[in-house]
Parts: structure tokens; sequence; C-alpha cells
């Protein structure tokens, strides 16, 4: 059976602490689409981790997969194996060879093009975490890309380096205009030779510690052996290259169709498994891009958003930006049910909204006169949306542990009523409750892997 867990917003729901908590029940732990720009913090027994690359699961011991939907910065990738071996872990991480690599002019691309957007006039530029991952799939698109199977043969990555880097460099110096001397920091990441040097060492340990795997072929073995499969999304439904806030996007599908296509394991599987969406019960949003029901109208509701954002710890996990606040949206969600076809839905963070003096919940959107249920398709048109909104009654702070531990009914009654609105309007039954930011802060209702 597998599992397929989804950002239902703009990413940052929290999908971390649910991964690792069913994450327990599954053999396998498979990131599908991204890379280092996804920021996952699981906490467990206290001790914090902040992972981009390495698959949630592997702090709890289970085998985690970057399957070929990734992009993988494989630099990133060894700091935090490293980095968890020295806090006395042993993750078993494995990467699919034919997963794209982010190379270092793809990180310097990302920069110069939000630079030079940021420059424009039309003022779109993204707010991208910088970690190149736009350029690499860009080049994955355009056939020249390098796999992870291509480090591991010298002779073909030195072939595909002497064919791609001359047009980076191009790119930089004759269309944008910039000049990259020797003594530029950036230099190395357009040095053919250096580049060789350093990717074929890495190609050595990825080999020596046996990390490389054909992703379809190990899961559709692991898969006939009975075994459970748990697809982790990074990022969210809003931020998905085709259903999202386009050009306000990252260059990945993060819905759950992806699951398949990113990893090899048919959709048929996918689909005859559970497809989880996480959702926030607020809104919060890093980068660029509309946000309808941000919290930034007057002194008071930025006074709110400065509230929330402190008892949530709403800054990027990957930049340290702080997030955007924003009511809960509803159709917002009810797309992120659709396109990914939810069973169930997980929602974190409501003990962050105790003690409110008002609540609200978008409930649908105003636009030129007409009443809409869903987002519309583009950012102009999202941007002039109205919020519909609906008043439900606000809640104390509770003691989240004593909650976790005595069930769903614990709840304080106005939470519940706001969960189960919530519910009844995306059609999609509650699967569990984030109530603090530790693994064992979640009121489970259903575990998806026994259903
Ligand atoms: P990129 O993925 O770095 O290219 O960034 C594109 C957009 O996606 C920017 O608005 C980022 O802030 C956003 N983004 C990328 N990864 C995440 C994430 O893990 N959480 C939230 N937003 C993200």
């Amino acid at each position: 059976m597998t599992l397929t867990i989804v950002g239902s917003q703009l990413g940052d729901e929290g999908k971390g602490a649910l991964v690792d908590r069913w994450g327990g029940d599954a053999d396998v732990v498979v990131r599908y689409q991204g890379g280092d720009n996804a920021g996952h913090t699981v906490v467990e027994g206290g001790a914090e981790y902040k992972l981009s690359l390495v698959p949630s699961g592997a702090v709890r011991g289970t085998v985690g997969i970057l399957g070929n939907g990734c992009v993988v910065n494989p630099k990133t990738l060894f700091t935090e194996i490293d980095d968890l071996r020295e806090r006395g872990l042993d993750p078993d991480v494995r990467v699919a060879r034919r997963a794209h690599v982010i190379m270092p002019y793809h990180r310097v691309l990302d920069g110069i093009e939000e630079e030079v957007k940021a420059d424009d006039d039309a003022g779109d530029a993204v707010g991208t975490t910088g970690r190149g991952i736009g350029p690499t799939y860009e080049d994955k698109a355009g056939r020249r890309g390098i796999r992870i199977a291509d480090l591991l043969d010298p002779d073909a990555l030195r072939e595909k380096l002497e064919y791609a880097v001359p047009q980076k460099r191009a790119l930089v110096e004759d269309v944008y205009g910039l000049e990259i001397g020797d003594d530029d920091e950036r230099a190395e990441a357009f040095d053919v030779d250096a580049l060789h040097e350093e990717f074929a060492a890495i190609g050595e340990r990825l080999a020596d510690e046996e990390m490389t795997v054909n992703c379809a072929d190990y899961l559709h073995r692991r898969s006939e052996a009975g075994d459970e499969i748990l697809f982790e999304g990074a990022q969210g439904t809003h931020i998905d290259v085709d259903h999202g806030n386009y050009p306000f996007v990252t260059s990945s599908n993060p819905t759950a169709g992806a699951a398949s296509v990113g990893s090899g394991v048919g959709v048929t599987t996918v689909g005859d498994g559970e497809v989880v969406g996480i959702v926030k019960a607020y809104l919060s949003r890093v980068g660029e891009g509309p946000l309808p029901t941000e919290l930034d109208g007057d002194a008071d509701e930025e006074a709110l958003a400065d509230d929330i954002r402190e008892k949530g710890g709403e800054f990027g996990t990957v930049t340290g930006r702080p997030r955007r606040i924003g009511w809960l949206d509803l159709p917002m969600l009810r797309h992120a049910a659709r396109v990914s076809g939810f069973t169930g839905v997980a929602v974190n963070h409501v003990d962050v909204l105790a003690g409110l003096d008002e609540l609200k919940v978008c409930t649908g959107y105003g636009l030129e006169g007409e009443e809409l249920d869903t987002v519309p398709t583009t950012t102009d048109r999202w941007e002039r949306c109205e919020p519909i909104y609906e008043t439900l009654d606000t809640w104390e702070p509770f003691d989240s542990s004593a909650v976790a531990e005595a069930g769903y009914d614990a709840l304080p009654e106005a939470a519940r009523d706001y969960l189960e609105f919530l519910a009844d309007e995306i059609d999609t039954p509650i699967y569990a409750v984030g109530v603090g930011p530790d693994r064992e802060e979640t009121v489970e209702l259903t575990n998806p892997f026994e259903e």
C-alpha cells in the first residue's frame, strides 16, 4: 500500500511531522519532486532536525529515497547526512540514478535571474529560495541536464559539462551582460575542469556508499515484497508549476500525480493508496504572489499577523524569511483536494489559533460581481479576488500534550467546530490534528496505513 502526503497550500504546512509520524509504519519514504528548497522540521523527543533534502523518515531509521523527479544538490545531501551521523543517527538514503543534479551554475543563474526580474518594471521576481531549482528543471526539460548516473561515469560527465557549461557562461555574459572574471567568486561554477574534479569525486562517494538506485525498479521490488511506501511531497499545491499560481511557483509538481511520475511507481498503485493533504489552520506564504486573505490591511491586522507568526514560528526553514500570514482560504483547499484527490486531511497548528479575539475563514471569493468557489487561473484575477468571510467561534489556549493524549474530544468545542466546518466544505475526512510542533503533539483520528 502507498500513502502520499501533499501540501494543500503554499508549502510549510507541517508535512514533516506527519511524514515522520506515519513514516514509522512505512518501509520506504520517497521524495518525488523538488530539491533542497524544501524545509522540513522534525521534532523528535525534544531534539529538532531541520532537513531540506534527506527525506524526513530518515530520522526514524526508515529508508529514504530521492526519486527521479527530484533535483539533487549532492553537497547539501552529504552535509545533511554527515550532520545526522554526528548526532548519532544512521540515515539510509538512496538517490535515483535518473534524478537531475543541481550544479553550482544553476544556483548562480537562479540568483542572477531573480535580480534581473527584481530590477525589471514588471516586478515579477518570484522570491525563489536561490537553490538553483528552476534552472535545473529547465535543463532537464531542455535535455542538457546532468543526472546522478552521469556522476558515476567520469567520461560521460566531462562530455555533458563540455556541452552545458559554455552555454551557461554565454547566457550570463551575452544575455544578462555580466562579466565573470577569473577572480570572481562565481568563476568556479563555470569552470569545466573544476566542476569535473568536484563532481566526479561526488560520484565516487555515491558509489562507495552504494547510494544510487534504479528508483522504479527498486520500488517495484519493495512493493512486490509487500512493503509500505510513503511518498513525501515537498512544497504545496499552489506553488505547483501546473496547478499553482504561475509564475509565482516552484518548477516541479508537488501535487499527488507527481508521486507516480517522480518515482516510477505506477499511477494505479499510487491511486490505490491513500492521499493525505496537509493543511495549516491558517495561511502562510514565503515569497511573492497574491494572498487574498493576507492579514496586512491595517495596524490591527499586522499586529495579529505578527502574533501568529511568532506563535507559529513562521520564518522560512531554508531562508529564514518571515512568512506572510492570512486566514484559512477554502477556495484554495477545494482546488488542492480536487487536483490531488485527497482521501483525508491533517490540519496543523490548531494550537496557534487559540486565544484569538476573532476567527475568520474565507469560504469563497467575489470577483467582478461573481462568486467563485475555487482559485482563478491567472495571478491577475486571483489578486483581484475579494475574500468572502465567515466568522467562527474562537477557543482558549489548551494543554497540547494532554489533548494529544486524551484524543479528539478533548479539543475545545470551538476548535472541533472549526475542523468539522473545514472538512465539510472540502468533503474530506480529518485524519489528524496537529496541536504542537512535536510528533507526539498530534491527535490522530485515522492512521492511513491502517485504513
Ligand atoms: P524555488 O522553488 O526556489 O524556485 O522557489 C519558487 C517559489 O516557491 C518561491 O516563492 C519560494 O518561496 C517557494 N518555495 C520553494 N520551496 C518552498 C517550500 O519548501 N516552502 C514554501 N515555499 C517554497
